[in-house]
């Protein structure tokens, strides 16, 4: 029986576009190997993500593109599903927001909050665009931000900065359909009232004393600055309708892609539940369940929205559970080599595209390196150099060859067979209690979302264990003692099982070789069979190279 039951969602990423390196550091691999590691245990555990396909992004993309919006998330969000796939990233489901059950479900969630009495008809100045006349919500609008001043804030959002921005105190604004400098104009909006739950989400927030300081300081800041209410609906043809028909002023408007994207996270799991066989009311059991932790993985321009404005949604429906976690990242800065380290940015095209990564090389050194260098407490970057050097002399020269080195010996003198353990000297001993003690280590990590420093106690006992094989040489006790050496290699290939399960959340790929070397079955593969002892006798699957040694590319 599983211990535990998590709903665990990486941020739905808009469907206008090619996923590149920043995204998978930010949540989307910190979240698979947190599922896996999860998987690995044996719990209950729901995957859930999918593309966010309404809003401004796409149908800015579509408008850029001379396509319709929804041929544009259709498109992208099968380009993303293969790059998530190509990384070994394994959603339960990956659903879409343009696709059912989702338009109804995110209705529910408006009339909720309208029959709970926490939204509110306003009438609100906005920027309007005089040329295409058409008003200018969040990102048709750029313009310098009134916090920091930086140069290219959008109507929404300041990336520099990570404040809201309200349009209207845009310096200089500018709008991205004509450039032309916008009119104020007044519309009616429903506001969501994010003020009436100040008290609750500061209680709620001052409880989580474990989450990241970046996630708790930043939520903590906008409390006290005080929560303004928000407008969660706009003047755009491509999103959810505005589910109030009987009211004239509800029409030609759409939600807000902020209200209705979380809410994919719930309808995503209604709809997999549905398809799984077990009924569309089941996810009722992921979310509205004491028992289930609920784990949002997001990159830092995200935190403002699950930290306070989905908690505050999902109070606003009253039987909904509260999330447990919101492991964020900060944002990953990229280096090519001769050039300066950089923001990654789609539009000056420094970015790493996953789909061009996956073309020239395998999933693994990009998990590997992605997760050596996670930007979880600060920003970090990718540098190409660094990359390369990292696998080869980290995964090929450390992991790879212990593996490497020590089945091809299995092979070659012990029959291709897990040979058996003799009487154990004082080094054997030694190295079987520290492998026996890895996977309780390595969890204790998983479990505080320390994915770094999960990773770097795995490299240790790897490196410990090339040690343990320079210092017992097999290849001289082969010659003297057999018995020793069988016992020796014994100890080497029960560490490399060790090694493998642990490894698994993080390089799956590799330890799936590994699983496959060691001839083991899927139970014995797994995080509590980790330090079992593997049969002794067994024959050994073939070699495999774990890890290609990758050239730098010509300058
Ligand atoms: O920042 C983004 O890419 C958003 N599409 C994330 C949405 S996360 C969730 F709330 F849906
Ligand atoms: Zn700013």
């Amino acid at each position: 029986m599983p211990e535990r039951k998590f709903t665990v969602t990486a941020a739905l990423p808009y469907s206008n576009g090619r996923l590149h390196v920043g995204h998978i550091a930010g949540c989307y691999l910190p979240a698979d190997t947190f599922v896996r590691y999860l998987r690995s245990r044996g719990e209950d555990v729901a995957f859930i993500c999918g593309s966010d396909d309404y809003g401004v992004p796409v149908a800015l993309t579509a408008r850029k593109e001379g396509k319709t919006p929804r041929q544009v998330s259709d498109h992208y969000r099968k380009v993303q599903k293969a790059d998530f796939k190509g990384l070994g990233i394994e959603f339960d489901t990956y659903g879409g927001t343009s696709k059912p059950p989702h338009d109804e479900i995110s209705r529910q969630f408006f009339l909720k909050a309208h029959e709970n009495g926490y939204l509110e008809k306003r009438r609100q100045k906005q920027l309007f665009d005089p040329e295409a006349q058409m008003f200018l919500p969040d990102r048709y609008v750029e313009g310098i931000c009134h916090h920091c001043q930086s140069p290219d804030a959008r109507g929404d959002q300041c990336e520099t900065c990570g404040r809201q921005i309200d349009p209207e105190l845009l310096e200089q604004p500018r709008s991205t359909v004509t450039g032309a400098r916008p009119e104020i104009r007044e519309t009616v909006h429903w506001f969501f009232l994010l003020s009436k739950f100040e008290d609750r989400l500061r209680d709620w927030i001052e409880s989580h004393t474990e989450w990241r300081p970046m996630v708790r300081n930043f939520a903590r800041g906008l409390l006290d600055a005080g929560l303004p209410d928000r407008a969660i609906t706009r003047d755009l043809e491509w999103g959810i309708p505005v589910p109030l028909e009987s009211d004239p002023d509800a029409e030609g408007k759409v939600l807000y892609v902020w209200f209705d994207a979380p809410i994919g996270y719930v309808s995503f799991t209604a709809d997999w539940c549905e398809r799984v066989g077990r009924g569309r009311g089941d996810y009722e059991k992921w979310w509205k369940n004491p028992q289930s932790e609920i784990v949002h993985f997001i990159g830092e321009d995200n935190v403002v929205f699950h930290a306070l404005m989905w908690p505050a949604m999902l109070m606003a429906q009253e039987d909904f559970e509260l999330p447990s976690q919101i492991p964020a990242n900060c944002f990953l800065n990229v280096q090519f080599p001769g050039e300066d380290e950089r923001k990654i940015s789609k539009s000056r095209g420094n970015a790493i595209w996953i789909g061009e990564y996956l073309s020239s090389y395998d999933p693994d050194p990009l998990r590997y390196y992605l997760t050596m260098i996670a930007p979880e407490d600060q920003r970090t970057t990718f540098k190409f150099d660094d990359f390369i050097n990292r696998n080869n002399d980290e995964l090929v020269a450390c992991l790879g060859n212990l593996v490497h080195r020590t089945i091809t010996f299995a092979h070659k003198y012990c029959e291709g067979k897990i040979p058996t353990r003799g009487s154990i000297s004082q080094e054997d001993r030694s190295r079987l209690e520290a492998t026996s003690k890895l996977p309780d280590i390595v969890a204790g990590r998983l479990e505080d979302y320390g994915f770094k420093a999960a990773l770097h106690e795995i490299m240790a006992a790897a490196r410990e264990t090339n040690r343990y094989f320079d210092m017992r040489k097999p290849w001289v006790l082969r010659k003297e003692n057999m018995e020793e050496c069988k016992t020796v290699l014994n100890v080497l290939l029960n560490t490399i099982k060790t090694l493998g399960v642990v490894a698994e959340p993080f390089l799956p790929f590799a330890a799936a070789k590994i699983s496959s070397m060691l001839a083991c079955e899927e139970c014995e593969f797994s995080w509590h069979a980790a330090a079992q002892a593997l049969p002794e006798n067994r024959p050994l699957g073939e070699a495999e190279i774990l890890f290609a040694k990758l050239e730098h590319p010509e300058a």
